[in-house]
């Protein structure tokens, strides 16, 4: 044991020796070139490699851990080994003591295992030294290895060429920027998993408003069911809440607008027909009225129960009292007067105004996707959602419906306005379980999980349970942020969808702090794990995080206010901003 101790102290470890040129050495890979970054004379030297596996690698520490002084290493470290040929970079997975010596502390082995992501290597055209992914010139045994310096962690992680956002800073170095690929983070769908309050809708944050400075024409729709966004992103969001929302019901799919009128019982085969006739006869008199001749379709063309056209609810109304009239006073009259039940409630419902609430009927189609989908930008590149006001049921529909608007628009715009769909709380509404929930929601969730990047439609999904989140959408997330995470059943889901070299990373996420994250996958050149900046007062507010020891200290509501309450209550459309 005594043999793998170190000859000097690690702080003063002197430079390795130069490497000597090696003319007849093999190039380990073309464009790359020769032994990639001398440690600077500063640089913290941490011990020997004892073992080498296929991408791991195992080192002994020159000094025990418990030693006051002296470097400490943890898990998530980048660190360093120079080979002959690059310098290999790693990521610590593990640190051990296989044979512990309570007694005589300073023969115990410490032992670091490293994740090897990619090496650093001096480029053959420019000279300089540049990091990229993947292994060519394997560490060996005795090599040195050294805690990874700034100069080694802004190259490993600063990705000069590729688009990158700065989201906050390493953890292991707070001075080192950390940064996220542009392109892969958003043209491949991302997960922000944690628990509640760890911080996931601030990284999100942190993540967006990186993005704003410099993308002035990017184009992201929040979600944003607890209503936090609202104030994050300055005059550079453009807020919708229920009452400036306008979703027109003909925007709707049939399976939407089944979703939307009929019942859930023995009745719904019956119901569907009836409105599928219904339908189909609405939009046929609105296309024959002065105002839908003026954009009819061209000859040729059918129009769908799944056409987006303007139809007017007060015909189909009309179509089901005709059919009515046509009937007996059987049973066959309950299927639609069940269905114009439904309708007139729909209608009636101030809940539902953003919908069912125009008497108006005009073709506002281009109009509509123009402000959800910022066409033009106009200074406001962001949506933000405001839905916690909305009935869950209704919800449902609206997420169904913006998302499927999203990837419809992306693809009759063929692929010419890429869309980020920023879904919180997605377990709700593409959950694992399938049999309880409104099913075109997860439907257009998942149709853009698999298909959406063809077309430049992408998700961000964020979720405290991804163990309840569909398993199907959550494999095609090719980023994951993952934060505090405390139950198994979460971090195995997240480890089950994480590429094998890093899922020892995993293993701490249980002890992360407010702010932290581990992000893995294609958004980073290497795993990293890195503390969100602070967001001070631009952050996500406080909705939801009901704060107990403010609130029973002071008389925050009295009878008159309660009366209040009450009139909200009953009146929903009324809800004052400040309440959503
Ligand atoms: N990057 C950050 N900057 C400032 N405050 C933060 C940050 N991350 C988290 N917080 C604090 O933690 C609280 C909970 O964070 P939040 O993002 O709402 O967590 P989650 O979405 O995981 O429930 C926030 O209200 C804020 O006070
Ligand atoms: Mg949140």
């Amino acid at each position: 044991m005594t043999a793998y101790r170190s000859e000097t102290s690690a702080r003063a470890a002197p430079l390795p020796p130069p490497m000597p040129s090696m003319p007849h050495s093999p190039a380990p890979r073309s464009g790359g070139s020769d032994r990639g970054l001398a440690p600077e004379a500063a640089a913290v030297r941490l011990g020997r490699v004892v073992s080498v596996s296929g991408a791991q690698a195992v080192a002994v520490l020159d000094r025990p851990q418990s030693a006051a002084e002296g470097p400490r290493v943890e898990i998530g470290a980048t660190l360093v080994v120079p080979t002959p040929y690059a310098t290999v970079v790693g990521v610590v997975s593990a640190v051990s003591m296989p044979i512990p010596d309570l007694v005589t502390d300073q023969s115990n082995v410490h032992l670091i295992e490293l994740n090897l992501a990619g090496e650093i290597v001096v480029d053959g055209r420019t000279a300089r030294p540049v990091f990229r992914r993947g292994v060519s010139s394997l560490p060996s045994i005795g090599d040195i290895v050294y805690l990874a310096d700034h100069q080694a962690l802004t190259l490993a992680y600063s990705h000069p060429g590729s688009a990158t956002i700065e989201v906050g800073t390493l953890y292991q170095n707070p001075k080192v920027p950390a940064r996220l690929l542009v392109d892969e983070l958003f043209g491949k769908h991302f997960l922000v998993v944690g628990t509640t309050g760890c911080g996931k809708s601030s990284a999100l944050t942190c993540i967006l408003q990186s993005v704003l400075p410099e993308y002035r024409f990017a184009r992201i729709v929040v979600l944003d069911i607890h209503n936090e966004y609202a104030d994050a992103f300055g005059g550079q969001a453009e807020i919708i809440d229920p009452s400036t929302l306008n979703l027109p019901f003909w925007l709707l799919n049939f399976q939407e607008l089944t979703a939307a009128f009929t019942s859930a019982d023995d009745n719904r085969e019956t119901e569907i027909e009836i409105l599928s006739d219904a339908v189909m006869w609405a939009k046929k008199r609105y296309s024959d009225s002065p105002a839908g001749r003026l954009r009819r379709p061209a000859e040729g063309q059918t129009i769908t129960v799944d056409t987006p056209v303007p139809f007017r609810l007060s015909d189909m109304v009309a179509y089901i009292d005709e059919q009515l009239g046509r009937l007996d006073r059987t049973l066959a009259t309950y299927s639609y007067k069940r269905l114009k039940a439904r309708i007139e409630t729909l209608v009636s419902d101030p809940r539902y105004s953003f919908m069912f609430g125009s008497l108006m009927i005009e073709d506002t189609m281009a109009q509509v996707l123009g402000r959800l989908f910022r066409v033009p930008v106009g200074d406001r590149p962001i949506t933000v959602l405001k839905l916690a006001a909305v009935p869950g049921e209704i919800l449902d529909v609206v997420i169904s419906v913006v998302s499927r608007l999203a990837f419809d628009l992306a693809i009759w715009s063929e692929g010419r306005l890429p869309v980020l769909i920023v879904c919180e709380e997605a377990h709700r509404y593409a959950p694992a379980e399938t049999s309880d929930r409104f099913l075109p929601t997860r439907e257009a969730l998942a149709r853009i999980a698999k298909e959406g990047r063809k077309y430049g439609v992408s998700l961000a999904l964020i979720t405290q349970r991804p163990s309840e989140l569909d398993p199907t959408i959550l494999s095609q997330c090719s980023t994951a942020i993952a934060m505090r995470l405390s139950t198994a059943r979460d971090q195995a889901v997240v480890r089950a969808n994480t590429h094998e070299g890093a899922l020892d990373l995993l293993d701490f996420l249980p002890l992360l702090g407010d702010r932290e994250a581990v992000v893995l996958g294609q958004g980073v050149v290497m795993p990293m794990r890195i503390r969100f900046r602070d967001l001070n007062s631009n952050g996500v507010s406080q909705n939801g995080h009901t704060c107990f020891s403010q609130a029973w200290k002071h008389a925050e509501i009295d009878q008159q206010m309660l009366e209040g309450v009450v009139q909200r209550w009953r009146t929903p459309s009324r809800i004052k901003n400040s309440w959503m």
